[in-house]
């Protein structure tokens, strides 16, 4: 196999934090399974615009572009709140998805059995739960031109531009019906053409594929709210949902919370092939930076964690070894070792982000 490349983009909050842990795993496959991957590190967000005055520097994105795969903490914070919207920690983010062309953003929504009953929903809503929303993640709302806050006559008025090709959808869309394949071969596509133009000719492209390459795949349509209604209503009905940049930015935190935390869920960005055949990827997980508990030892590594297990899956094709990880995520739950935001037992002090990361690396050495 030929050198696996990452770059680690810690960021910002408890993005130090959980991805120290994900080094200590690296390390460990290193060590005990032969697995060299080659790091480097480098400032994306408000720690980059610290250091540098830009949320990321042309270095750093030189070197994401030359990696295998990129794994990144989270980006953001009250301190850089203020600071102009061009080089806000955000914008860092946005940056390497775009330029990288990560169209497809992946992201799992599984609920571990011993976390059923932490959901704010019922236990049998939630439990045995295994969905995939599948993202755009170029475009939409978040890239379309014109943007901006114009003065018109003596107000400012506010724009974005809600905006996709057929072949933006065309792409995802692929993503999504190849995904189906390997999971239990079905896809709800959820849009409004109710009220949008984007989301008629969005429905359409998705049936078009359909029909031309994917007939084999059970497809559906949904609009947007009624989807966001049914997550929380009978998440189970769902396989993948394949829906646009906005809408799955909200509707895949919605799905987060079903898990039982927000500190669970990982993601896969990916693009078109590079040459060695491997995907352009970034790897991160669903949450934020979580400044009120940054730098107190209290996050959850787990959503870290498993994103590097996605990294291991869909960059490397180690999928063995990705399973082995998770597998390892769900014995730690199992015993009942919990971080803050998993609510530990009465009278039990919850693990630190570093105890479990331990446990997690512990279980994977048997
Ligand atoms: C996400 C985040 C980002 C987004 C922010 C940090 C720009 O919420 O990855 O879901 O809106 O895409
Ligand atoms: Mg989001």
């Amino acid at each position: 196999m030929s050198a696996m490349k990452l770059l680690i983009l810690p960021g910002d909050g408890i993005g130090p934090e959980v991805m120290a842990e994900v080094r200590k795993v690296i390390d460990w496959l290193g060590a005990n399974k032969g697995l060299a991957f080659e790091v480097e590190e480098d400032l994306v967000g408000g720690a980059s615009y610290d250091a540098h005055g830009t949320p990321l520097t042309d270095e750093a994105m030189a070197k994401a572009q030359a990696v295998d795969a990129v794994l990144l903490g989270a980006v953001g914070g009250p301190k850089w709140e203020k600071l102009d919207f061009s080089v806000k920690p955000e914008r860092g983010l946005l940056r390497l998805r775009k330029e990288m062309d990560l169209y497809a953003n992946l992201r799992p929504a599984q609920c571990f059995d011993a976390l059923a009953d932490f959901s704010s929903l019922k236990k049998e809503v939630v439990s045995g739960l295994d969905i995939m929303i599948v993202r755009e993640l170029t475009s939409g709302v978040y890239f379309g031109e014109p943007r901006g806050i114009v003065e018109e006559g003596n107000e400012r008025v506010g724009i974005n531009t809600h905006r996709y090709t057929e072949s933006e959808i065309a792409r995802v869309a692929r993503s999504a019906f190849e995904l189906a394949r390997k999971r239990g071969n079905r896809v709800c596509s959820m849009e409004k053409h109710n009220v949008m133009e984007a989301g008629i000719l969005w429905h359409d492209v998705v049936e078009e594929v359909h029909k031309a390459e994917y007939s084999d795949v059970e497809l559906s349509h949904m609009l947007a709210d009624a989807g966001a209604m049914q997550l929380v209503r009978w998440p189970k009905q769902f396989d993948v949902i394949v829906t646009d940049n906005l809408f799955g930015d909200i509707l895949s935190d919605c799905a987060a919370m079903l898990t039982g935390s927000l500190g669970m869920l990982p993601s896969a960005s990916l693009g078109a092939p590079m040459e060695n055949g491997r995907p352009k990827a970034l790897y991160e997980p669903v949450h934020g930076t979580a400044p009120d508990i940054a730098g107190q030892g209290k996050a959850n590594p787990i959503a870290c964690i498993l994103s590097f297990a996605m990294a291991l899956r869909y960059s490397f094709d180690l999928g063995a070894e990705a399973d082995a990880l998770e597998k390892a995520v769900e014995a730690v739950l199992a015993k009942g070792i919990r971080t803050a935001d998993l609510g530990a037992a009465e009278g039990s002090t919850p693990a630190s982000t570093s105890e479990m990361g331990d446990a997690i690396i512990a279980e994977l050495a048997g």
